[in-house]
């Protein structure tokens, strides 16, 4: 059994208050869940307060991003060294609002995949095609590549280590959320690649797209699918609540 896991994006929102309030609200949720994982990516002025106020609660605290290197003259970025003082367990790499709108290259992302793991976190790498490469028939092609030049063959890690978000770019904050058979048959592929080339078939694969409490147990239903990266409908407790408890 896969586990099912729950992730929070919080992009850059949510403010100090906002922060601290989330944290008492959804409070001992996690504590007593069995087979899912929470894990909460705030902003990085806020990571700190998040690790604090989620000690002992079964959570995971995420980064949003890296700069692939310990300290150092990089003016505006955050590396290894800050995180681990802060004390995250999990970073994201790969989302494609830094693909698209920070302009990060295969290349740089493959150096923060193999930094995350380097380091000893856990990776959420995201990938995702937009609808113009859908609507072209470039859709395989592009998952392919976006897998490909992030991951060499031998594949590293612990599989623990590794969760794959599918997150549909027109499916971003837009509302219009992939159908089940759409994003069950991303998966499909993805965990058939995983499998095939990597010897990692196992891992969890998220779906991630306007994710809200009233369809991700369609979405959870499908085989492939692991669990979610949620933006919008997580920023609140009780709606991140609704979507870890949702039954399956
Ligand atoms: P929304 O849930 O707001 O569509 O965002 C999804 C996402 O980008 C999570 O990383």
């Amino acid at each position: 059994m896969r586990t099912s896991v729950i992730a929070a994006n919080w992009k850059m929102n949510n403010l100090y208050e906002e922060t601290v309030r989330f944290f008492k609200e959804f409070g001992d949720t996690a504590v007593n869940v069995d087979g899912k994982e929470a894990i909460i990516a705030p902003a990085f002025p806020y990571l700190r307060t998040a690790c604090e106020l989620s000690k002992g609660k079964n959570i995971i605290i995420a980064a949003q991003d890296v700069y692939p290197a310990e300290k150092g003259a990089f003016t505006g970025m955050v590396g290894s060294e800050m995180l681990k003082d802060c004390g995250v367990g999990a970073v994201i790499v790969g989302h494609s609002e830094r693909r698209h709108i920070f302009g990060e290259s295969f290349e740089l992302i493959r150096k923060k995949v193999t930094f995350v793991q380097n380091n000893d976190w856990k990776l959420i790498f995201c990938i995702g095609e937009t609808l113009q490469e859908r609507e072209s028939g470039q859709l395989y092609e592009v998952i392919k590549e976006q897998i490909y030049t992030a991951f060499d063959e031998n594949l590293w890690c612990d599989p623990d280590k590794v969760v794959i978000a599918y997150e549909p770019v027109w499916a971003i904050g837009t509302g219009v959320v992939a159908t089940p058979e759409q994003a069950q048959e991303m998966h499909a592929f993805i965990r058939k690649i995983m499998g095939k080339r990597y010897d990692r078939e196992n891992i969890p694969i998220l779906y991630g797209g306007s994710v809200k409490p009233d369809n991700i147990k369609g979405l959870m239903d499908c085989e492939d699918i692991d669990g979610a990266l949620v933006g919008g409908a997580s920023l609140e407790a009780d709606s991140y609540k609704k979507l870890f408890m949702y039954d399956r």
